[in-house]
């Protein structure tokens, strides 16, 4: 079989259609469930073993903050095994360097303002053009100090400990401020901390501190849910094991549904019901998905998941939708071009300050490649079916775009070259390999 990437080694890739994919494939660890499963063990008294974690960048910006905060970060075997502090973080030597990760700097922010007298955080380009204000306003309230760079952008400096438990409903849906401000009030010296959300994000610090001891309460209501924690809880050590990232296979779903004739497996998939809209899109969409294996890990659901090719109809996607898809809005994007009829997505303004203003991304790739969208301030429309001639795009350093635009080229006439394709390495350092395994 020839190959479907090109000039390996530089930091482009080119892909093109290679036949239909075929056979079964693990996704890397969850990036989210990673994250937190570091952060905690580093909170935790004694060691936390962490199975089917992701050894991508983004979670080793999390490993090198706890060490640098006294917690030992070793591997034996497959498990990440994270030796806590027992609750008494270290005050760090230098600045923290959360590279790329957002997850990264939004939620240890939490835990620095209750546990450490003075820590400063900082990342690359794209982290420090992101807006902290949305963790950092909460924190504040709880009585924190905070300085950071105009606009509440990085560099942060925190000081804190001895903060009070706040009412707080979150002005943006964002499971990184939800779990910062749950963090910040779990280590709160006093008072109980109640998050309100009026769409449901992303749960996985609730079912995670649950697995570490820590006793919280959660409410759902008509929209969204109510969550209560204790302040001053210690977390215990724990075996946590992590399934495949949903947004990761998300790629490779959309690959499975869109090359003629494939049909493939995708294993041990996290599927928990805030992180799946996709497959509720797709479904609608008229998808040939099946999910199978099902079972539980840590509280959470895990599934296989069978994909045919198929032919799509369009749909649309509104606000409400948007926090259980909002990483899978760029391979939406991809998905749309082929779909009968017009796709469109709206309510997704956060997509502007993701890795890159993601939007902008998109519509100018998509035109390289000839494909005809509309840009809207919080989203896009793509009518379909449209042929994909194929052409050069830039990933702006962003994982999601890189390989948004490796599915396209799949399905172009001419192929698609990936400029700056080694951000891949921030959440799926396999990609190019789990594919040119399944085009065999
Ligand atoms: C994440 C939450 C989401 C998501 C990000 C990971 C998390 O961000 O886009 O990739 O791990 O909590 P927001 O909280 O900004 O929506």
């Amino acid at each position: 079989m020839s190959q479907s990437i090109q000039s390996p080694g530089s930091n482009s890739r080119t892909f093109r259609y290679q036949g239909p994919l075929h056979g079964s494939e693990s996704v890397p660890g969850d990036k989210s469930m990673t994250h937190r499963a570091i952060l905690f063990g580093a909170l935790a008294t004694g060691t936390t073993q962490i199975y089917g974690w992701l050894d991508a960048a983004d979670c080793r910006s999390s490993m090198h903050v706890v060490e640098q905060l006294g917690a030992t970060v070793y591997q034996t075997g497959n498990a990440l095994n994270i030796t806590g502090t027992g609750g008494r973080l270290r005050e760090p030597e230098d600045v923290l360097d959360c590279g790329n990760s957002g997850t990264t700097m939004r939620m240890f922010t939490g835990a620095l303002a209750a546990k450490v007298p003075f820590a400063c955080l900082t990342g690359d380009d794209s982290l420090r053009r992101r807006p902290m204000q949305r963790v950092l306003q909460p924190l504040l309230q709880m009585g924190a100090s905070v300085q950071s760079r105009t606009g509440y952008k990085a560099p942060l400096c925190i000081s804190g400990e001895g903060l009070h438990g706040i009412e707080y409903t979150l002005p943006v849906a964002s499971a990184q401020v939800k779990s910062a401000v749950l963090i910040a009030g779990m280590l709160a010296s006093e008072g109980v901390t109640t998050v309100t959300e009026s769409v449901l994000t992303r749960d996985h610090t609730e079912n995670m501190l649950e697995a570490f001891g820590v006793k919280l309460q959660r409410e759902p209501m008509t929209d969204g849910q109510r969550i209560q924690v204790q302040p001053a809880q210690q977390l215990q050590g724990a075996v946590i094991e992590i399934p495949g990232d949903f947004s990761s296979a998300a790629f490779l779903i959309a690959a499975g549904l869109l090359v003629d004739e494939s049909q493939i497996v995708l294993e041990n998939v996290g599927v928990n019901p805030t992180r799946v809209g996709l497959l509720r899109v797709l479904d609608r969409m008229g998808a040939r998905i099946e999910r199978f294996n099902h079972k539980i890990l840590v509280k959470e659901d895990v599934a296989d998941i069978k994909v045919n090719a198929s032919t799509l109809q369009a749909t649309t996607i509104v606000a409400d939708e948007i926090p259980s898809l909002i990483d899978e809005l760029p391979i939406i994007a991809i998905l749309a071009t082929r779909a009968n009829g017009m796709t469109s997505v709206t309510g997704a303004r956060e997509l502007r300050v993701k890795e890159t203003d993601r939007i902008h991304a998109l519509v100018t790739g998509l035109r390289a490649i000839g494909v005809k969208v509309d840009e809207w301030e919080d989203g896009f429309s793509v009518e379909g079916p449209q042929i994909i001639q194929g052409g050069v795009v830039d990933s702006f350093g962003d994982h999601r775009i890189a390989m948004s635009f490796a599915i396209a080229g799949l399905i172009s006439a001419q192929g698609v070259t990936i400029l700056g394709w080694d951000c891949v390495d921030i959440s799926f350092p396999e990609f190019e390999n789990a594919l040119r395994r399944m085009q065999k």
